[in-house]
């Protein structure tokens, strides 16, 4: 492996790594040197990102990790620790979204959404924390929250919940950890296409009202997360920690228009 690679050495936990951000996310800290562990509920669905890893040289642990599970979670902190003996960087990408009005949420959307999305990354960036980053005096623990962590959206509201309580979980933990080494942030995206909200995208009219408001004008491409994700990753980020980093091609900024912009 070559030394010029910037995570070369290092081992990175990426959780829900089947499809979607969190493959690409195992597969943008592999290119950059990282031995990886990528997990899913079905170990069969890790094949094809399994191969690909090894493919480019690195190590790759597959983990069946289900974050509504404390069990679950534990068993692969620990398969974690057994097979590579330590752990730089991990990332809590698993998560998962329903789309309804507020007054048709039910009780159960309710607890699905944040034990996923607000519990399980806790609990997993405990775990991380607990047997192997702290005793090593080094992390950097990225939680993937949402253009949602600081703004309101109709039909989101207990996934805005989750992601505010994403955004406020890395600013404690991050205090918490400091002292440790271990450094907490968010990446936050805005609007990718992926299974999760595919069927939106099938929308025309609704994917041109969407680049409107967005001021780069489109929605992301998963290469847009690359560049800040192994920022967040990297030794060189080490006075970095607390933050919420919005990749969202600027929606967040607020998107009224106060006057007709012509190109
Ligand atoms: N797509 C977007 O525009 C967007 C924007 C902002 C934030 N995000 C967030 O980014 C993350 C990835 O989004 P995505 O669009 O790539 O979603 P996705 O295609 O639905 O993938 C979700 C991943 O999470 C895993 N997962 C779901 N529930 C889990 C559980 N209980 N335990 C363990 N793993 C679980 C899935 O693994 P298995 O089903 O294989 O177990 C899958 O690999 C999510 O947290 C999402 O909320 C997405």
């Amino acid at each position: 492996m070559s030394s010029s690679l910037p995570l070369a050495g290092r081992v990175a936990f990426v959780s829900g790594t089947s499809r979607g951000l969190g493959q690409r996310f195992a597969l943008t800290l592999a290119e950059a040197g990282a031995d990886i562990v990528c997990t899913s509920r079905t170990l069969d669905s890790l094949r094809d990102v399994q191969e690909k890893i090894v493919g480019m040289g690195r190590r790759c642990l597959g983990v069946e990790l289900d974050v509504r599970s404390l069990d679950s979670i534990v068993a692969a902190m620990q398969e974690t620790k057994a097979f590579y003996g330590k752990l730089d960087i991990l990332v809590c990408n698993a998560g998962c979204n329903v789309r309804k009005p507020a007054v048709d949420v039910t009780w159960d959307d309710w607890n699905l959404i944040l034990d996923t999305n607000l519990r399980g990354s806790f609990f997993l960036a405990q775990q991380a924390a607990k047997e192997l980053m702290i005793d090593a005096g080094y992390g950097r623990v990225i939680l993937i929250g949402s253009v949602t962590c600081v703004s309101g959206y109709a039909g989101l509201a207990p996934y805005g919940a989750s992601r505010g309580g994403v955004k406020q979980l890395a600013m404690s933990l991050a205090d918490d950890w400091g002292i440790h080494g271990i450094t907490v942030n968010v990446l936050a995206p805005g609007w990718f296409k992926t299974a999760q909200n595919a069927v939106l995208y099938e929308n025309q009219e609704w994917v041109e009202y969407l680049s409107d408001r967005i001021p780069v004008k489109r929605p992301g491409a998963v290469n847009d997360l690359d560049g800040p994700l192994l920022f967040l990753a990297s030794e060189e980020s080490r006075y970095v920690t607390a933050q919420t980093l919005l990749v969202d091609g600027g929606i967040s900024g607020g998107a009224t228009k106060a006057m007709v912009v012509k190109k």
